[in-house]
């Protein structure tokens, strides 16, 4: 009886932990219904679902969930949360269309799980491989004109179901985008929705599809169109960054590499339009985790968004989530290195006025208070070259327009 408990409180734990999450190669997924879970319980049931849609916006079904609602802007789009309008929503962000509540905001552990599971593809069930595409085909007779070389397109081979090399009837339309099953022929020929590009419809008297087959298709495109689990992209288990010392230190945590090459740190000060500033290269195996740390000097004042370009060896690429890390200012800060300089060295001088000030003077006292160099120095990192000076005790001394000043003791040896 003990014994039974045991296994009752076991399998209870583990369901509770992953709730409907699916595995492949490996890793954890979430599914639509891991999304709902955590919509009920953060209450937004109340007025989103079970009949009820406020802003004519209802989760009760996947396909009122990827709706766009009253805003008419894209509440999902696969594989860019940042992008999506749901994320807006409940990072309550000031790009709302309307105005934003409270109660639209969460935690950061739900946020996290929606973000993630929008930038895998926002699926509605477990991600697909394309073996359970081409089985699914082959139990629906596309095979008897769609597996030969007849010249019509051919998903025996994973080149063939991308669409690359064959002859394609409708040459306006790409067979598969990967990402977007809405803009894809694939998913066109075969859903339900009455209409199509161009040809005919696919999912006939021959070959009816099932309405989970279909949603399987579709989600496998919007998945990344995956050939199997080792193109998985890389699994990163976290990703934050924090302040110290008026730089961002950013940290990651790798489940799982295969093939990886390298992580490019992308940096913007908006949220969009990210910049390079640093690749770090891949330590990481497909048995073991890893941990990386990369630290941006050079941070801007307000807000710094990151996110991280996984790059695999064969060029391709994903994108993690995105981070956000604010560099509030209440007084100007300076920070000289490095403290104690040779005279020879290049003294690095960050200064981080308050806000409306952008230049000041960076003046070189000696102990006496005489001035030796003065230069103009602008908001964040400025580099000085030093006169020529014995070993001693010197001074930096920065002058803002307003009166404002700064001081720092500087040791200089030889
Ligand atoms: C008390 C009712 C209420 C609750 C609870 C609520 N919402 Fe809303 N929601 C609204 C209203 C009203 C709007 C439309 C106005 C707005 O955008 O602020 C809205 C808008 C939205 C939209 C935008 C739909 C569109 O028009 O494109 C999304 C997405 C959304 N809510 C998600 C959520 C989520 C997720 C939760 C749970 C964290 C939640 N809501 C909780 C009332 C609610
Ligand atoms: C009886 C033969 C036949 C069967 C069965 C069949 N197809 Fe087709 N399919 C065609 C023909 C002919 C075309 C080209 C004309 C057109 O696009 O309508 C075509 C075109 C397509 C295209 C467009 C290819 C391109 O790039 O132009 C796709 C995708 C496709 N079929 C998928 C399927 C799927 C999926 C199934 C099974 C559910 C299937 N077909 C079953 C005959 C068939």
């Amino acid at each position: 009886m003990k014994q039974l408990i045991l296994i009752l409180t076991f399998t209870i734990l583990f369901f509770a932990g992953y709730g409907q999450s699916c595995e492949v190669g490996g890793s954890f997924f979430s599914t639509f219904e891991d999304i709902q879970l955590i919509l009920d319980e953060n209450n937004c049931g109340s007025c989103h679902a079970n009949g009820r849609s406020e802003a004519n916006w209802n989760y009760d079904s996947y396909t009122l969930f990827t709706r766009n609602g009253d805003c008419n802007q894209q509440v999902i789009i696969h594989g860019n949360a940042s992008d999506s309008y749901l994320y807006d929503v409940i990072t309550g962000s000031d790009k709302l269309c309307s105005e934003s509540t409270s109660i639209h905001k969460l935690s950061e552990t739900d946020l996290d799980k929606i973000e993630t599971w929008i930038n895998q593809g926002a699926t509605e069930y477990c991600l697909p491989l394309y073996p359970e595409v081409t089985a699914i085909f082959d139990l629906n007779n596309c095979q008897s004109c769609h597996k030969q070389n007849s010249g019509l397109w051919a998903y025996n081979t994973y080149q063939g179901i991308l669409g690359f090399n064959t002859d394609n009837n409708c040459e306006e339309t790409k067979t598969v985008v990967i990402g977007n099953a809405d803009l894809s022929l694939l998913y066109d020929k075969i859903n339900n929705d009455g209409y199509v590009v161009c040809g005919e419809s696919m999912n006939g008297e021959f070959s009816p599809l099932t309405d989970l087959e279909i949603a399987k298709i579709r989600d496998w495109i919007n998945g990344g169109a995956t050939e199997s689990t080792s193109a998985l992209p890389v699994v990163i288990s976290s990703f934050e960054s924090k302040e110290a010392d008026m730089s961002i230190i950013l940290t990651w945590l790798t489940e799982i590499e295969i093939g990886t090459d390298k992580f490019v740190v992308e940096h913007s000060s908006t949220g969009r339009g990210f910049e390079e500033i640093a690749e770090v290269k891949s330590t990481g195996s497909s048995g073991s985790s890893s941990s990386y740390t990369y630290m941006h000097e050079t941070p801007s004042f307000g807000e710094n968004y990151y996110r991280l370009k996984m790059v695999d060896l064969d060029g391709s690429f994903n994108y993690s989530n995105i981070r956000l890390t604010r560099l509030e200012v209440e007084t100007a800060e300076m920070i000289v290195s490095p403290n104690p300089a040779m005279s020879t060295d290049r003294l690095k001088v960050r200064w981080y006025p308050r806000k409306g000030q952008e230049q000041a003077y960076l003046n070189i006292l000696d102990p006496n208070g005489k001035n030796l160099h003065k230069k103009i120095i602008f908001e964040g990192t400025n580099y000085v070259r030093l006169p020529t000076l014995i070993e001693g005790i010197y001074y930096v001394l920065i002058e803002d327009y307003f009166g404002g000043f700064l001081l720092e003791r500087v040791v200089i040896i030889n």
